[in-house]
């Protein structure tokens, strides 16, 4: 998830107007920035690209400003805030990008699936890419097909790209006219007075405009200082003479954006948390994009690519991470055991550290966090590579220390995680531990038709959880309702162990109320001391093997005047009867239910939060990553 504006008018712009709305973009990604710019006198397009925060790039320019002694302005201008997904962060691999004769210049937000495909076509035409990025293919295919229109240009070459896109395009050839396309990533025009803005978001333009055309996917948006067309990238309208359809102007509505500029950053949400939940189906999407082979039953996993073979010989693994990460290496644990017939250890990175792990060469030792920087994590890694066995890693930060240091690994690609809770990315770890199963799985014994059968359930997953949102009413209410209890249990069995005590850190960190999290079967042996009118429980009772152990769990709390909100699989009318509030979410395979169980305690734990009056982006003592031990 990365920021892009762009800006074309009558008149020359102050290149610090296009700065000042991408800062309103930087919590989209702040890893590196960059803009372009026509500049008229000179006839060429004048580039400028930093690593690191948005400041980095107000430096470079307030630089070139005292060497030219000249204001910077230009017409039309693109910039860029970038979330890294190919390429580390760096200088080389900020956006935009440009064609070998310096007349595309781009700025990107997506993923283009078959970069390396077309990397290796446009080698053969001759071109030389200086980025490790996917987007530069772009600025190279954009280029070979330009013949002095910039959109057609643009047009064909979308043609050949697979993946997601907001795209913002100027060429020095063709320098009145600022193109912009959409394929799945946001993307909209600002109407101003003589003046038409490119944003990711409303936040970026708001103080320039509150009019906006939201353009949808697969719409391309050619814009002059005079105005602008709205077409359908591919759409030829049958019979007639095959061009026309494309040609065809497409009528678009303006809106008036009525939100505050921070209400436009949490998208409309009043929290990032909450914002960051319901990106949770997107985050699914993302983290399986290009990676879903279908009729194989099978994962592509390229980040793996160089350790394959190593990985067929791996005969254990144990998961290291911390906090909610943690959470997810227990379910990874019994995903990989059953379904990979691997056996798995899981342990947290400060324990790991300390304690004297026994490792051998078929053992791989898996890194799971979000930052890619917390410090227990990353000892406990270089403690691993001390004896030379497999790291490898899963982290939402491209380039970071623990992306950096593994030998191998998988990206989550759901974008910055803001809220110091971890949701969504907790969501897309479990997701990528499912893919992670399916590819070491599908390298050992499990079938095709399991793999397929996995493969269409995960599919099925972002529908599912968009499913489970819309109850939000419905969990607010049950919110309302029990967040004055001093403390509450979680209980699963399973698979949902692991998400029940998700669920009692989620409310632990941002309600401070005092939440356990515990295996059902384990409540008789002691917690079961604490069950009262005064102790609600949270009991994931969903329709899977374990389905009549929760119930007599359930059971023995009701009969001691235990208060329960039960989460089961629509359907289940039993439930009904015996616990006192139901959420009901959407069935899918054993092994897939902690994503989805996962989203309602999120939601729930947020709310009571707010139920509080609590600041749940910011909790007290927390922090988003721990750089120290
Ligand atoms: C804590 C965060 O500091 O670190 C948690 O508050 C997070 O949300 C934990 O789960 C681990 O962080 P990471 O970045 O290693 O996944």
């Amino acid at each position: 998830m990365c920021g892009i504006v762009g800006y074309i008018g009558k008149n020359n712009k102050n290149i610090y107007l296009g700065l000042e709305a991408l800062k309103r973009l930087e919590y989209r990604g702040y890893d590196s920035s960059g803009l372009a710019f026509y500049d008229p006198a000179k006839k060429e397009i004048v580039c400028l690209k930093a690593a690191g925060r948005i400041s980095s790039l107000e430096k470079k320019i307030e630089t070139k400003e005292k060497e030219e002694k000249k204001e910077m302005s230009g017409n039309p201008f693109i910039f860029h805030t970038r979330w890294a997904t190919h390429g580390v962060p760096n200088e080389t691999n900020a956006h935009p990008h440009f064609d070998n004769q310096k007349n595309i210049f781009l700025v990107h937000n997506g993923i283009i699936e078959n970069y390396k495909e077309l990397n290796k076509a446009l080698a053969k035409k001759g071109c030389k890419f200086v980025s490790e990025t996917d987007t530069e293919a772009l600025a190279h295919l954009i280029g070979c097909f330009f013949k002095g229109n910039l959109e057609e240009a643009v047009r064909k070459a979308l043609k050949m790209v697979k993946g997601t896109y907001g795209l913002a395009v100027i060429s020095k050839d063709d320098p009145g006219k600022l193109v912009a396309a959409r394929n799945s990533s946001p993307l909209l025009l600002a109407v101003g007075d003589g003046e038409f803005w490119i944003a990711s978001d409303p936040s970026a333009v708001l103080a320039y405009s509150k009019k906006v055309i939201f353009l949808e996917d697969g719409e391309i948006a050619v814009i002059t200082k005079d105005g602008f067309s709205v077409y359908d990238l591919s759409r030829n309208v049958a019979g007639s003479r095959k061009n026309a359809g494309r040609n065809q102007k497409k009528e678009k509505e303006i809106s008036e954006i009525e939100w505050s500029l921070e209400e436009v950053q949490k998208g409309g949400h009043s929290h990032f948390m909450l914002k960051e939940i319901f990106e949770e189906p997107d985050a699914i999407r993302n983290s399986t994009r290009g990676r879903l082979i279908e009729e194989d039953g099978a994962v592509k996993l390229g980040g793996l690519e160089t350790v394959e073979k190593r990985l067929r010989e791996i005969e254990r693994i144990i998961i290291v991470s911390c906090g909610t990460a943690h959470f997810a290496g227990l379910v990874g644990e019994y995903m990989l055991e059953e379904y990979a017939g691997i056996p798995v250890e899981v342990d947290t990175g400060s324990e790991f550290r300390y304690r004297k792990p026994i490792i051998d060469k078929k053992t791989a030792v898996l890194y799971i966090s979000q930052s890619g920087e917390t410090a227990d994590t990353l000892a406990a890694l270089r403690e691993a590579k001390r004896k030379g066995v497999l790291v490898l890693g899963i982290t939402n930060v491209v380039g970071s220390t623990q992306a950096r240091e593994t030998d191998a690994g998988v990206y989550n690609h759901c974008g910055p995680e803001i809220a110091v809770a971890s949701t969504k990315t907790f969501i897309s770890q479990l997701t990528v531990l499912a893919l992670l199963t399916v590819y070491l799985g599908r390298q050992r014994e499990m079938s095709l038709v399991m793999g397929r059968r996995i493969v269409q359930e995960i599919k099925k997953l972002p529908k599912s959880v968009e499913k489970i949102l819309e109850q939000k009413d419905l969990i607010r209410k049950i919110a309302r309702k029990y967040y004055k209890f001093p403390s509450m249990l979680f209980l699963g069995r399973k698979y949902n162990y692991p998400t029940a005590i998700e669920g009692a850190l989620k409310l632990k960190e941002v309600s401070y109320l005092h939440a356990e999290g515990c295996p059902a079967g384990e409540m008789k042996h002691g917690i079961i001391a604490l069950i009262n009118e005064k102790f609600p429980t949270f009991a994931i009772c969903l329709s899977d093997s374990v389905y009549e152990k929760m119930i007599s769990n359930v059971e023995e709390i009701k009969a001691r005047k235990g208060l329960v909100i039960a989460l089961a699989t629509e359907g289940d009318k039993e439930i009904r009867k015996i616990a006192d509030d139901v959420i009901y979410i959407p069935k899918t395979l054993e092994m897939l239910s902690p994503i989805l169980a996962s989203t309602p305690l999120h939601l729930f734990a947020a709310y009571v939060g707010l139920e509080k009056g609590y600041d749940i982006d910011k909790p007290r003592n927390l922090a988003k990553s721990v750089t120290v031990e």
